[in-house]
């Protein structure tokens, strides 16, 4: 099975490369199942409506969404209408929207998508392990799901690895986001669980984590705002990670980062062509 994670879409330079590659990236690669992380999706700050249809257009199974999950309020209602969207399941008890679904791939598998938030430097929700942990209970590797993707939003890289050792073949790919930085540490874990602390974002990489620089260095440089933060509208690169996963089992073979267009060294192409 063909899994790519793509990495938190921030504004418009985001959503264009997204909407761009992805319908070639899918039918090039013969992907089976495709995740999106959209919680910067409109103009920085959230997700609309009409964006997430956009971005499940263009291919996209599942997008998944973090601390920004709910800048749009409309949000909050349309929430309930998709399936397809996911919110980090250690929100409070009550919150609208769920953390966790069962999709079908094109192969025909079954994915269990999770979508949880870390502590360190982030709001105060739940416990992720424990949240992620209730989850496996119930729907397991190969009891339940034929592949499970978690995508964990933090900001933490110590969070980010405990939670990778956590899930150590538990998961098929444990893939973090928000930071809007790659790491370059993407591998399979010894007992079979693909990983990368951050994928990093599809935006402008000129840019303070895809917000034009003028706001960010004010803040940085006077400490007193003097705008408000706007992405930056230059050519946008796609950030995601690639997973080939063994039908039998569910976890990992191997796992590239992938990265296209804008100023970041291109990965292409993907393993599957090599
Ligand atoms: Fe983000
Ligand atoms: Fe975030």
């Amino acid at each position: 099975m063909r899994l790519l994670f793509i990495g938190d879409v921030v504004g418009r330079s985001g959503r264009k490369v997204v909407l761009d590659e992805l319908p070639r990236l899918r039918a090039r690669y013969g992907l089976d199942f495709v995740a999106v992380n959209g919680e910067n999706a409109a103009g920085g700050f959230g997700i609309t409506e009409p964006i997430l249809e956009d971005l499940l257009g263009a291919g996209a199974d599942v997008v998944t969404l973090g601390n920004h999950a709910f800048d749009q309020k409309e949000a909050l209602v349309f929430i309930a209408r998709h399936d397809r969207l996911l919110r980090p399941i250690n929100y409070p008890p009550g919150t609208p929207g769920k953390g966790s679904g069962l999709f079908k791939a094109t192969n025909g598998a079954d994915v269990l998508v999770i979508n949880a938030m870390g502590l360190i430097f982030m709001p105060e929700l739940g416990c992720p392990f424990r949240a992620i942990d209730a989850e496996l209970a119930a729907c397991g590797l190969k009891q339940g799901a034929d592949a499970i993707l978690v995508d964990f939003h933090a900001e933490a890289t110590s969070e980010k690895q405990a939670m990778g050792y956590f899930l150590d073949g538990r998961a098929s790919c444990v893939v973090g986001t928000h930071t809007h930085v790659p790491t370059a540490d993407e591998r399979v874990l010894p007992q079979g669980t693909a990983f990368m602390c951050d994928v990093g974002m599809c935006g402008d990489y000129e840019s303070v984590l895809g917000m034009d620089r003028e706001e960010p260095l004010n803040r940085f440089l006077s400490k007193i705002p003097r705008g408000r933060f706007e992405p930056a509208l230059g050519p946008g690169t796609l950030s995601a990670l690639a997973v080939e996963i063994d039908d039998a089992t569910g976890l990992a073979v191997r796992t590239k980062a992938v990265r296209l267009g804008g100023v970041l060294a291109p990965t292409e192409p993907l393993f599957w062509v090599e």
